[in-house]
């Protein structure tokens, strides 16, 4: 059984006629963006979209789903998105596919937000998965030495032995912590040093997580 697929088709019973809606990036959501796309097809419902990434812009343009900016609207129905780990007070850790800045912005713009996952991305305290960190590239190094005084080992993102560009045309650095105690705590201080732009906790913004689990669906709500 495609778990994802299971977790992101479901997500889209949750949008309605007329919504405008924030679309998340990754390999979860892409099932609901795929879903979404046939019912706009079908003419089944009309709705418009803020896309949080290129990679989304491109996938959600193929399948003819009408999208917009903030020029348009400043305040969206709902956001559906992954999560690379969730608790059960649902903060989250996100961007490990290097979207966290504009996710973070849409989610914040957005009413309610649904994340859509399978079951191994639950943790019972977050911080097993490296904490991404959008960084300006000037000064990288500083920033990076920064973050490492806060107790962790921070890496440049890197493809093919190059560092990793954001949509908004920044780094990345992913930060091991281990377990983070207090993760409110832990975002207001990283946001605090000079040239970091966002961090990756979403803490206190997801209302719903959709998670597919072997033995089917389960909701997880505020
Ligand atoms: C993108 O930057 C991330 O925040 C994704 O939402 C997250 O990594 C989940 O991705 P998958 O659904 O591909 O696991």
């Amino acid at each position: 059984m495609n778990l994802k697929k299971l977790a992101g088709e479901k997500a889209v019973e949750y949008i309605r006629d007329g919504m405008t809606i924030g679309l998340g990036t990754g390999s979860t959501v892409y099932w609901t963006i795929r879903k979404l796309g046939e019912l706009v097809k079908q003419r089944e419902i009309q709705i418009r979209a803020i896309p949080t990434s290129q990679q989304t812009s491109y996938l959600a343009s193929e399948l003819g789903i009408p999208l917009e900016t903030f020029a348009q609207s400043t305040e969206l129905d709902l956001t559906i998105d992954g999560a690379d780990e969730f608790n059960s007070s649902l903060d989250l850790i996100k961007g490990g596919g290097g979207a966290l800045v504009r996710e973070k912005l849409v989610a914040a713009a957005s009413n309610r937000l649904i994340i859509v996952a399978d079951e191994s991305k639950a943790v019972e305290e977050i911080g097993k998965f490296p904490l991404p960190i959008e960084v300006v590239p000037f000064a990288w190094e500083v920033t990076a030495k920064r973050i490492e005084g806060l107790n962790c080992v921070p890496t440049l993102r890197r493809v093919n032995g190059c560092p990793y560009v954001s949509d908004n045309g920044n780094y990345i650095l992913d930060c091991s912590f281990g377990y983070i105690e207090n993760p409110a705590k832990l975002d207001r201080t990283i946001k605090l040093l000079p040239g970091v732009v966002d961090t990756g906790l979403f803490i206190s913004m997801a209302d719903t997580v959709i998670i597919g689990t072997s033995n089917g669906l389960k909701v997880l709500s505020k």
